[in-house]
């Protein structure tokens, strides 16, 4: 299938053929970052705008570098010292920056919905790059790459998300992902993290932890979301390690091949030992690789690539 889309919003939208040309298209620009010249010309004489307005180590250096690979001219939009300060609105600063002649907006920002407001009135192209608790679809392709590439298919896969699934976008975009191309997705956390509302997004639904890993193949940690917990969901930190966090122990119970994920920042000794973080089975550093080829591909097809067969091999 071609891509034919100008924004990339969410996961929700996208057809299981659409995810699938990015993670080919992602998997043609990894070898292109294996090669002595990582550079290509797709995007030159663009100009892409990294508008984050919360916090990121990972998506917003990971779509910098994608762009500089991708020739593109950058601009990194520092929100601390921006006129937001000065009570410019989210729109104003937007049209500011396409008069700039920006022609990829990517955007972080704490309210859900917006990239899809920026969406309906830019002629830029606007990527999400975590809107609230809402979507982050490049963590959840990245995430999906990253399983295909080290088992060969999603499709059949077990994948247990263990954490704060209420808060996180991450959850809500590897749910979408995963379960239109086929994998069979588990959630678990304290129940208050996890309400039932999401088996109605073709997901099974467990408190008990040990269950929920012992047939995993992919176990996806996610920490706890407090600047979004508008109330204490659990009584402790300790408590919540001691009931849901993956211990030594209880990666024994799991399945000796099972692959540890992690979106980033980890808080390690909380939902994960330190030393499994580390260890051969952790993924999660291949994830923050990956994240550089599957952006490229982002930037690439909604500047109006088609898919993997426009890339020289
Ligand atoms: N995974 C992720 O979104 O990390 P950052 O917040 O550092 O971008």
């Amino acid at each position: 299938m071609t891509w034919n889309r100008k924004h990339l919003l969410d996961i929700e939208s996208l057809a299981a053929e659409e995810i699938t040309t990015v993670l080919d298209t992602a998997r043609a620009f990894k070898a292109v970052g294996e090669r002595a010249i990582k550079k290509v010309p797709a995007l030159r004489g663009k100009t892409v705008v990294n508008l984050f307005i919360e916090p990121s180590t990972r998506t917003r250096i990971s779509f910098e570098l994608a762009a500089l690979r991708l020739t593109a001219d950058v601009i990194n939009f520092t929100a601390e010292a921006s006129s937001l300060k000065k009570g410019e609105t989210l729109k104003d600063t937007a049209r500011n920056l396409e008069a700039l002649n920006a022609d990829i907006i990517i955007i972080r920002h704490s309210a859900a919905g917006a990239p899809h407001f920026l969406s309906r009135f830019l002629n830029a192209s606007v990527i999400n790059a975590g809107d609230g608790a809402h979507e982050h679809p490049t963590q959840a392709l990245l995430d999906t790459f990253t399983i295909r590439e080290r088992r060969g298919k999603i499709a059949g896969l077990n994948v247990t998300i263990l954490g704060d699934i209420l808060y996180s976008r991450v959850a809500r975009s590897n749910i979408w992902a995963l379960t239109k191309l086929g994998a069979n997705v588990t959630l678990c956390g304290p129940s208050t993290l996890v309400p039932r509302v999401f088996e109605q997004m073709g997901c099974r639904v467990t408190y008990d932890v040990d269950e929920a890993i012992a047939d995993a193949d992919i176990i996806n940690l996610l920490r706890i979301q407090h600047e979004r917990q508008r109330r204490t969901m659990f009584p402790s930190l300790h408590e919540y390690t001691s009931l849901f966090g993956l211990s030594k122990e209880r990666l024994g119970r799991t399945k000796s091949e099972v692959l540890i994920m992690h979106p980033g920042p980890i808080n390690r000794g909380v939902e994960i030992d330190s030393e499994i973080a580390d260890s051969r089975r952790s993924v999660i550093l291949e994830q923050v690789t990956n994240g550089l080829a599957v952006r490229m591909a982002v930037l690439f097809l909604v500047n109006g690539g088609k898919g993997p067969q426009e890339i020289a091999a």
